[in-house]
């Protein structure tokens, strides 16, 4: 059944207050609500419906006497009289039998809940939309001994025991919340604990809770929460609202973590984390995350959405948030500089394929199956970008001033994202955007990614430089507003200041163009140098940019221009458009010299943090090169990446034995940006020495990988080696990952590593995908568990193009044998996997033939899902 954004009507009831008593067993739990009920006078007269998945039903009460009540599919539906009442539900549900993992269920013998979007009806029925928004009290009762931490959103106020071992908590939440933001735990857990005092003097305790064993991975996520709060109070004035706020951290989750008002659950992959188990990348992505769920208890929590649709009013929102806080954390605009770029380089490799792809929808979607879908890059990521255009077009002020006039206008209701566009915009009524709101929001409205293209003109004679902008959008009509942040660099470096013919004011060396109409000119005036023009700096528009710079153009960029961004963004476009010229003429790449002493001096330049380097280093993704052909040759692309780092690792030799000499950390491991930066161009320098060793057959880099993987001192250092003899299939590379096997078999996220990095290997004559199917039956393999399903499945066949586009078709047969098994299983975790062909319509043959018969037989299975039928019936559309 689709379900149409324009069909919103407000609920017919409300529900003011909820009281839920749960008596906890895994096998049959029983669900006690009583709510506070009554009817919306705007809507028609009518029954109660009420929503519920997967429960039974006991009885049914109205101020205390029994109704007759009837079911029909998912709807409990009640005749309800024309007055205030008391509703009064009886239901149990069965929480070891939930391998879903949405509603009330277990992991490693305790209890968690996962509410958002729709997992509320499978613990009890109700009104299970994001539009009403109740006061709860909750009680929990269950085995003292099993059980001894009961846990449920607010504040506790009672615990105690009672009868035959068991004993009980009640909690209150005094803040009215939608029922997505309802959760409780119980189990045998431990917290870290840590008391602070915020601006307003108020004193709050921060717990985070794990299993036993698990407390000595828990530091760096109370730092982050404390950092976080800290600097949500400083840039934005929104305090922590709550005496105590938990985290507890589950090991099966399916998503990264749930913003549950002051009871955020986290998959354990974004929460625990020391040196000895975790990355820098790890480190990053937990601070980012326990930010993310942080700031939703305003975005997303005291300000909530109307509906749906509007998912990217908070995650869009709290995506900037957390970006904003993560780039203010790492601090020196280099290592601000090394986020945007690392942001945009997902982007490009899971956006913009989703936006141009059979599941391709606009930030606000207009329809949908199964709401769980639809959180998509595109709701998060790109929804984030348009977050960004506010402050780009607002500046930073402008747009502290709107979240503050949104904050007043909306507390504690549940809203649209025109609500928070007007309240940017009345916020700044002299602002480029107040005037060009509605074209502004066709951010919201218009699916795809915008093609930009940049031709511009010298004209030495009369000092001017003509920039003509066009937009074109293959699955949109309107032009949409599109800001250019942008610079003129002259030969030798120098920014040239800037004057746009008709402005009476110089806009200094940098400004913002406004793109508004399909296509536009800009004469800019008394340039004096022939110059280069640094278009959409800092990447100031989720669009794909043609700008025709020639070589000698991007080696300007790429040696000088200001914006860090945008010289990573040259070394980018030259090795881009030398893969493209191999692919599409059909003939093996070679690398000229003079890229290859471009990137010799960006991996030798004086100045340059290493961080910088290893990402100026890196090859575009596989995805994002796809995105720039007609017809995809997956076999193609991989090949010339294959041939580039090849070249790169050969040619470049003696500067990475150098790189990966002088970038080694001394003293103890810190997950600091600086630290994190000398180890990442170290692991590449390792990875392209391994890879040139193995190559010619000598044994000094891969022993010397080798030794790492069993002397490191931590995870960063340890994983890049043993990915550096995987990666290149080198000859120690089966010994170091059973002696890394064996050392971590204890530590699960360990282990998940260890099948990703099998999984996601550059495939080799067919090798990685022998041995990723092989890993389907090893026995730590198992589809219960979603770390562990993803870090083999989805890492071969969403993320490794290489090793899962086979000309016999095995890696389709493989994902539709995998989809349909997980699909009994957890539906959202198989219509994960199953959107690996979202773009099958462009491969080539025999690529393109295979996939739609695999898509063909998935289809006619009787017993899928929602959420998978709508994935494989959207791609077949494509057809
Ligand atoms: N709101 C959560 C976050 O962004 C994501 C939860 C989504 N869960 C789901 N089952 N769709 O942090
Ligand atoms: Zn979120």
């Amino acid at each position: 059944q689709v379900i149409h954004r324009l069909d919103y009507q407000a609920p017919a009831f409300w529900i003011a207050t909820v009281d839920l008593t749960f008596d906890l067993d895994p096998a049959k739990t029983l669900i006690t609500a009583k709510h506070a009920v009554k009817r919306n006078p705007a809507q028609a007269h009518g029954p109660l419906v009420l929503l519920g998945e997967e429960l039974t039903p006991l009885r049914v009460l109205i101020d205390g006497e029994p109704v007759s009540f009837r079911q029909e599919g998912h709807e409990l539906i009640i005749e309800a009289p024309d007055r205030d009442f008391e509703l009064t539900l009886r239901n149990t549900c069965a929480p070891e039998k939930n391998t879903a993992l949405s509603g009330l269920y277990t992991s490693g013998g305790s209890f968690f809940t996962q509410c958002e979007a729709e997992g509320f009806r499978r613990i009890t029925y109700f009104l299970d939309r994001p539009d009403v928004m109740a006061v709860y009290t909750v009680t929990l009762r269950a085995d003292k001994a099993k059980y001894p931490i009961l846990l449920a959103n607010g504040n506790l106020l009672e615990q105690g025991d009672l009868d035959g071992g068991k004993h009980f908590a009640k909690w209150h939440d005094p803040f009215p919340k939608p029922s997505y933001l309802f959760a409780v735990v119980a189990g045998d857990l431990v917290a870290r604990e840590q008391r602070i005092t915020t601006r307003s003097g108020k004193e709050h305790l921060l717990q985070v809770f794990v299993r036993r064993g698990d407390l000595d991975k828990t530091e760096h996520a109370m730092n982050s929460l404390i950092a976080s709060i800290i600097w949500d109070e400083a840039r934005f004035n929104l305090p922590l609202d709550l005496e105590r706020f938990m985290v507890v951290g589950v090991s099966d989750f399916n998503m990264g973590a749930m913003e549950n008002k002051g009871l955020n659950i986290f998959n354990t992959s974004a929460l625990l984390a020391s040196p000895a188990t975790a990355t820098d990348a790890d480190f990053q992505r937990i601070e980012a995350i326990v930010a993310h769920e942080y700031f939703h208890n305003w975005t997303g929590n005291r300000v909530t959405c109307r509906d749906w649709f509007q998912l990217s009013l908070k995650e869009g929102l709290t995506v900037f948030r957390d970006r904003e806080f993560s780039m203010d954390m790492a601090g020196s605009d280099s290592a601000r500089a090394v986020q945007r770029i690392q942001q945009v380089r997902n982007l490009r490799a899971i956006q913009f394929p989703e936006d141009a792809g059979s599941m391709a929808h606009s930030v606000r979607p207009d329809s949908y199956t199964e709401i769980n879908n639809f959180y998509t890059a595109t709701v998060y990521e790109k929804g984030a970008e348009v977050v960004g255009m506010y402050q780009t077009l607002l500046g930073r002020e402008g747009f502290a001033k709107g979240m503050a006039l949104y904050f007043q206008r909306h507390d504690g209701q549940a809203v649209t994202c025109d609500d928070f566009a007007a309240a940017m915009a009345d916020a700044n009524p002299d602002s480029p955007l107040s005037t060009r709101l509605e074209q502004f929001k066709r951010w919201y409205s218009q699916p795809g990614t915008p093609h930009i293209s940049a031709r511009g003109e010298y004209d030495a004679a009369a000092h001017r430089y003509t920039l003509v902008l066009s937009q074109r959008n293959g699955k949109a009509t309107e032009p949409q507003l599109i800001p250019v942040r942008m610079g003129l660099v002259g030969h030798e470096g120098q920014a040239l200041p800037l004057q746009l013919e008709g402005d009476i004011e110089a806009r200094g060396t940098e400004t913002v163009l406004l793109l508004e109409k399909a296509e536009q000119t800009f004469t800019f005036i008394n340039v004096l140098v022939d110059p280069t023009p640094s278009l959409l700096r800092g990447f100031s528009a989720p669009v794909l940019l043609e700008d025709g710079l020639s070589d000698p153009e991007l080696l300007t960029l790429l040696r000088f221009d200001s914006d860090a961004f945008n010289r990573w963004e040259a070394s980018q476009r030259l090795g881009l458009k030398r893969i493209l010229r191999a692919v599409q003429g059909g003939h093996a790449l070679q690398l000229d010299h003079a890229y290859l002493e471009a990137m010799r001096a960006v991996l030798r330049h004086p100045q340059l943090d290493a961080a910088f380097k290893a990402e100026a280093l890196r090859l575009p993704d596989a995805a994002y090169i796809a995105e720039q052909l007609e017809v995809v040759d997956p076999q193609a692309i991989h090949a010339s990446v294959e041939a580039a780092w090849d070249q790169l690792a050969q040619a470049l030799r003696g500067d990475w034995e150098w790189a990966f000499e002088a970038h080694q950390v001394k003293g103890g491991y810190r997950p600091v940006a600086e630290d994190a930066g000398r180890r990442a161009l170290a692991n590449l320098a390792l990875a392209m020495l391994v890879r040139e060793s193995t190559r010619t057959g000598e044994p000094v880099w891969p022993g010397r990988a080798y030794q790492q993987v069993k002397d490191a001192n931590n995870m960063t250092e340890r994983f890049g080696a043993l990915a550096a003899l995987v990666n290149a299939h080198a000859g120690l590379a089966d010994a170091a990952l059973s002696h890394f096997h064996q050392q971590f078999a204890h530590e699960a996220l360990v282990v998940d590593k260890w099948f990703m990095l099998q999984a996601r290997a550059p495939e080799r004559d067919g090798k990685v995908f022998e041995r990723a199917k092989k890993l389907l039956q090893h026995p730590g393999f198992t589809l219960k568990n979603p770390n562990r399903a993803r870090s083999l499945l989805v890492q071969l066949c969403n993320m490794n193009p290489g090793a899962f586009h086979r000309a016999d078709a095995g890696g389709y047969v493989l994902w539709a044998e995998q989809v349909a098994a997980m699909d009994a299983i957890n539906p959202q975790l198989a219509a994960r996997l199953a959107r690996a062909m979202d773009r099958w319509t462009t491969l080539a043959e025999p690529y393109r033939g295979a996939a739609q018969v695999a898509l063909q037989r998935l289809a006619e299975r009787s017993s899928l899902s929602n959420d998978v039928r709508e994935i494989v019936t959207k791609a077949l559309e494509g057809a």
